[in-house]
């Protein structure tokens, strides 16, 4: 190559980042179980025990999956005190947009008063949040973004088949959001991440219109394969066990959220440590169930600023994702 040639520039930026805000949003309709097994063969018994759901959201019939996106995305902008014209980027992990196009995060980005933002979707089903988390920030180190507002949102309702009591269940409808920001210090620890292609029938679109999922596989591999993933992301972050005061992991049954953290205090994480159990009053909303549990444990005080929070999401696909934070 000769030495006239043209040398690209790269950008660099910040060497670390964190959550400047977080928020969320939930429908207003609360179901219960007693309320479910009024059109199908389940009751509250059964729901409790081997779920852990008391109660979740459904969105009404004209309450889109943006709608709730909108809300939680301007709820965490509030919660860190930014302008939306400060917001570079938006991202929207969600897998239940009903279309291919248009894709949620540029209305998304509209609605909230953003202007002209990078903005695109991210499907990792259950995983998502934690997907985008990791984009968000190494989009933000690499100098591409300034700030970025993830937000995870789902309107599981659509498809789901009201019949399918398998499903009909554990699935819920709502939005959660970070923004996420430059630092002084790191406030968001190296996404660790994977998927197991080979089990995509496990979970997926039956017809392309309702979940279907072979729900004991899934929660067999969930219980043996994502706590060694979330010790991962605490090895990248050079985090031990005992440091992490909140595990947060999908809530997609307190019964896998639990076997993960009794792995995880096998490996020296801490009794007190705080565990999520949020799918007790929401039910699993995929991509929106970790941001929805730190904005109600924050807002409960469970989840106090300057703890060290381990999320890890897992779902169709499927794939999977985790990393260390701290708490905004
Ligand atoms: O978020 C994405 C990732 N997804 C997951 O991580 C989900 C993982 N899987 C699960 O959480 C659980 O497998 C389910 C909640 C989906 C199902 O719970 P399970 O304990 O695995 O139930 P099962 O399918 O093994 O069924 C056990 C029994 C069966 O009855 P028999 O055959 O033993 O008489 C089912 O017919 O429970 C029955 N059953 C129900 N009974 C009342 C299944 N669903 C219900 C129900 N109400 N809703």
């Amino acid at each position: 190559m000769s030495q006239d040639r043209p040398v690209l520039q790269q950008l660099q930026g910040p060497s670390s980042t964190r959550i400047l805000g977080v928020g969320s949003y939930q429908p207003e309709r609360i179901v219960t179980n007693d309320e479910l097994s009024e059109t199908m063969d389940t009751n509250d018994k059964w729901i409790r025990d081997r779920v852990g759901i008391i109660e979740r959201r459904f969105a009404a019939k004209d309450e889109l999956l943006v709608d709730m996106a909108v809300k939680a995305g301007a709820n965490a902008l509030a919660d860190a005190g930014v302008d939306p014209s400060e917001v570079d980027t938006v991202i929207v992990p969600n897998c239940t947009m009903p279309s291919g196009i248009p894709n949620a995060a540029a209305q998304v980005a509209d609605r909230i008063g953003i202007t002209a933002p990078g903005a695109f979707d991210l499907n990792a089903a259950c995983a998502g949040f934690c997907y985008g988390l990791g984009v968000a920030s190494d989009l933000i180190r690499a100098g591409s973004a300034g700030k970025v507002l993830v937000i995870g949102a789902e309107k599981l309702t659509d498809s789901v088949d009201p019949t399918d009591r398998g499903n009909a269940i554990i699935f819920a409808d709502g939005a959660g959001a970070a923004l996420v920001g430059a630092s002084d210090t790191p406030g968001i620890g190296p996404v660790t991440w994977g998927s197991a292609g080979d089990l995509v029938d496990s979970i997926y679109m039956r017809d392309h219109k309702y979940i279907y999922q072979e729900g004991q596989s899934v929660f067999r591999w969930a219980t043996t394969q994502i706590a060694p993933i979330a010790l991962r992301a605490l090895e990248l972050a050079g985090l031990e066990p005992s440091d992490v005061d909140v595990l947060i992991p999908h809530q997609a049954n307190l019964r896998i959220v639990e076997a993960i953290a009794k792995k995880l205090r096998a490996k020296g994480a801490r009794e007190d440590m705080v565990v999520a159990d949020d799918i007790r009053y929401s039910g699993n909303t995929s991509s929106a169930s970790i941001p929805l549990a730190l904005d109600h444990m924050r807002q409960a005080g469970t989840a106090k600023s300057g703890d060290v929070v381990l999320a890890v999401g897992f779902g169709a696909g499927l794939s999977y994702a985790g990393q260390a934070f701290i708490c905004p």
